[in-house]
């Protein structure tokens, strides 16, 4: 039996998982553990399974001691973990990809549709009870249909992202360090470019590329003004790759004309900047937020940190 710690709440049938086989201790309140208490209940612990709100560095790997296998992190991206302390550790570092492709693309797409058709404008208008009627002018947004979506970052999230596009008959172009299976790129129609043309061409462009110092501030002023100016950002992606302090002064001088957001640079906390601006639709990092989804990456942590445990390979580790 090892000792397992959970570091915020979790779905039941993640915990019963490692319950059948391990000790665990799971922080359970529905405030986050906080730093001190989470360096106190990792002490002696075999594995941790970490939510995207805590930092998993050298100094809380040094605090579980040197018995520590595993951190299986309950989210696809890993900028809070410090994978290289891991490794240099022998401490295993997973992530969750896969089970929340899905329902990150919905709500990328969510907030392309909002942002673009004024939804968030058109619902604080009537709730704040303001004289309205049908006009043929009134809330006038602008159509997806041969329009061109640019997607930074071509990974199972850029993907399926890009899949929603070419139903609703957009044209797709997309930047990614990689190459893209073929027959993949092939179905989408979507083709690659670099960053300044899809820029120049894209009437929306949306984020999923991974945070790191490479991707920080990717999306900064001078990105914004090499956008079209009747384009749109969205960001379902991690916060800091936008300039938000930028993005805010390009919303409100017409740089770009709206944006969506489900991150924040520094989450959570949102730029003040933002929040009085109609041309923005902000949502609380709710790409993943489905009770489905949510079970899932749960469980494919814990499968992860028994695996580890059993002495297996992980079924999902970072690379
Ligand atoms: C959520 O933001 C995730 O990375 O899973
Ligand atoms: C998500 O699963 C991704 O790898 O982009």
């Amino acid at each position: 039996m090892s000792r397992v710690v959970v570091t915020g709440k979790v779905p039941e049938a993640a915990l019963e998982k490692l319950r059948a086989e391990h000790e665990v201790d799971a922080w359970t309140e529905s405030t986050s553990i906080g730093r001190a208490e989470l360096l106190r209940r990792v002490a002696g612990a075999d594995a941790v399974v970490s939510l995207l709100t805590e930092r998993i560095d050298d100094e809380l790997l040094a605090a579980a001691g040197p018995q520590l296998k595993v951190v299986a992190n309950v989210a696809v991206g890993y900028d809070n973990v410090d994978v290289p302390a891991c490794t240099a550790r022998g401490v295993v570092a997973t992530n969750t990809p896969g089970v929340l492709t899905e329902a990150t693309a919905d709500i990328a797409f969510g907030l392309i549709l909002m942002a673009t058709r004024r939804l968030g404008e058109g619902e604080r208008l009537l709730r704040a009870k303001e004289p309205w009627k049908w006009g043929m002018f009134f809330l006038l947004g602008s159509s997806l249909q041969g329009k061109t979506l640019g997607i930074i970052g071509m990974g199972g999230i850029g993907q399926a992202t890009a899949r929603r596009a070419k139903a609703f008959g957009m044209d797709v172009v997309y930047q990614s360090r990689s190459e893209i299976d073929p027959a993949i790129a092939t179905e989408l129609g979507a083709r690659r470019v670099e960053l300044d043309e899809l820029l120049a061409v894209s009437d929306v462009v949306s984020v999923h590329c991974p945070y790191g110092p490479s991707t920080h501030h990717l999306i900064g002023a001078e990105q914004l003004e090499a956008m079209k100016s009747t384009a749109y950002l969205v960001n379902t992606a991690r916060g800091p790759i936008v300039d938000e302090e930028a993005l805010a002064t390009a919303l409100r001088s017409g740089v770009i004309a709206g944006a969506g957001l489900d991150v924040f640079e520094k989450e959570p906390e949102v730029n003040s900047g933002l929040l009085t601006l109609e041309n923005v639709v902000i949502v609380p990092h709710l790409g993943s937020a489905t009770v489905e989804t949510r079970t899932a990456m749960a469980v494919l942590a814990a499968e992860n940190a028994l695996a580890v445990l059993r002495g297996d390979e992980a079924v999902t580790p970072i690379r």
